[in-house]
């Protein structure tokens, strides 16, 4: 549904709530201003209402979350059904029985059909700790502590993941506190090539020239150096930016990376977290680019709405893990929470219904071209795969438009659209919407950006 708006945003209930948690939240955690945030009481499908009775339509799933849509009926009605009968188990003693089924589903969608043998999983309640879960195994299984991470990489807040993560700014204030054990690297973006090798070019791409990939030689250039210089066990990788700012790399880039890997006996990581069950328009981004990893780490698309997350690799790879004799050596308390299993069993059936990859592909084609079409010198390029689309807002002079986007954000969000500004400067509008989502309300969207960025609404 279109959205509906019947009060000031924020409401007056908004206001009143935000002033409260004002007094007793973190003051970095949630972003408190006269014109933010909404607070949610409910949401359906691409919709969500606030409780000021205004309803919005969700253009972000709740951070790439709700890939099936809000409170989906078949995964309510399976955390329901868990919930009735067990919410908490013992993860790493006595566990749930869904923790196998669950366990078992993510090898069979994912290295059991690469054809690469069993894959074991271990199951986290964060995006951010499967990585660090896929960290710890290069290490144990390689001995090599150093690792490789690329510029603009998003990979969660913990400390092992602030070590591979691309986007400075996280990392700062607690630079001193970290061991400094990995490397980065440029990310290839034919926008704004990190090796100045391209101008850019127009939305019609007239002046896409024919570089040859020539940054993928320079890339892999400096990785080769980087391994001369540390003992590095892995290298950790989105395989499309997602907070970086839907980046896709050339075709090439990953296929360079196993070869890398294969060659110097190095650990693929892929953080499909962003991109995986579908979002790009393939089950996985591994199936899109015919590349696959070592290890594979998996998260909010996972259970369409529950915190859970895993890292699964390849056996012969997990099994650097020593045996249990009654301690886990990564473990939480909440590991393998059944109705978080029962979730992510529920969305998986869903990601595995037919025609689920090829609706996201022709959504965000057309959410893709809609907004190419716009042809204004205020969008300086629109890229994505599937229903992950990002609209790099850009000056006159083509340095990238943070304030734009955020006033673009905040237009949106008076007119009920939710879409958050991403990418390493703030300035690409990002869309990653529920795969419910209509062409009506496809349509809806960019005509309302169009008006804000054409007529100057957005002041
Ligand atoms: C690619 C990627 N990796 C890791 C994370 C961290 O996940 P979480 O926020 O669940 O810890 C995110 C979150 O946005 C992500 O996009």
């Amino acid at each position: 549904m279109l959205p509906e708006i019947v009060t000031a945003i924020p409401g007056p209930r908004s206001r009143d709530l935000s002033l409260a948690l004002s007094k007793y939240e973190n003051r970095n955690i949630t972003y408190l201003a006269s014109h933010f945030p909404v607070f949610w009481e409910k949401a359906s499908g691409v919709n969500v209402w606030d409780v000021d009775g205004n309803r919005f339509l969700d253009l972000s799933a709740g951070f790439a979350v709700a890939a099936h849509g809000h409170t989906h009926p078949s995964i309510r009605a399976a955390m329901i059904d868990q919930s009735a009968k067990l919410i908490h188990a013992m993860g790493d003693v006595h566990p749930a029985e869904n923790k196998l089924l669950l366990c078992r589903k993510l090898s069979q969608i994912t290295f059991e059909r690469w054809g690469l043998g069993t894959g074991k999983t271990t199951l986290c309640n964060s995006g951010f700790e499967a990585v660090e879960v896929a960290i710890k195994t290069s290490m144990l299984h390689s001995g090599k502590p150093g690792a490789i991470g690329f510029t603009g990489g998003y990979h969660g807040s913990g400390y092992g993941a602030l070590e591979v993560i691309g986007i400075r700014w996280f990392r700062e204030p607690f630079q001193q506190q970290l061991r400094d054990f990995a490397t980065l690297i440029p990310y290839p973006n034919c926008y704004r090539c990190p090796f100045g090798r391209l101008e850019g070019y127009r939305l019609d791409g007239s002046r896409f020239p024919n570089c040859a990939s020539s940054c993928l030689t320079a890339i892999e250039d400096q990785i080769s150096q980087a391994i001369r210089q540390r003992p590095i066990g892995c290298i950790v990788v989105e395989p499309c930016l997602g907070r970086g700012g839907e980046v896709v790399p050339p075709l090439d880039f990953l296929r360079m990376l196993r070869q890398l890997c294969d060659t110097y006996k190095i650990l693929l990581v892929f953080d499909e977290i962003y991109t995986g069950f579908n979002r790009t328009g393939a089950l996985f981004a591994s199936d899109q680019f015919g590349v696959y990893p070592d290890l594979l780490c998996l998260g909010k698309g996972l259970t369409t709405g529950f915190p859970l997350a895993a890292c699964i690799g390849r056996a012969e790879i997990m099994d650097a893990w020593p045996r249990s004799t009654g301690e886990a050596l990564h473990t939480t308390t909440f590991l393998g929470n059944p109705v978080g299993c029962a979730a992510a069993l529920a969305s998986i059936e869903l990601h595995l219904e037919s025609g689920v990859g090829k609706r996201v592909q022709i959504l965000g084609r057309r959410l893709r071209d809609r907004i190419k079409e716009m042809a204004l010198p205020a969008i300086g390029h629109v890229r994505g795969l599937g229903l992950m689309i990002g609209a790099e807002l850009v000056k006159k002079d083509g340095l990238p438009d943070p304030d734009l986007a955020l006033r673009t954000v905040l237009a949106g969000l008076q007119d009920g659209l939710l879409f958050l500004g991403g990418g390493q400067d703030g300035n690409v509008l990002s869309f990653t919407p529920p795969f419910c989502i209509e062409v009506d309300e496809i349509d809806y969207t960019c005509a309302k950006i169009y008006e804000y960025l054409r007529f100057g609404s957005v002041s």
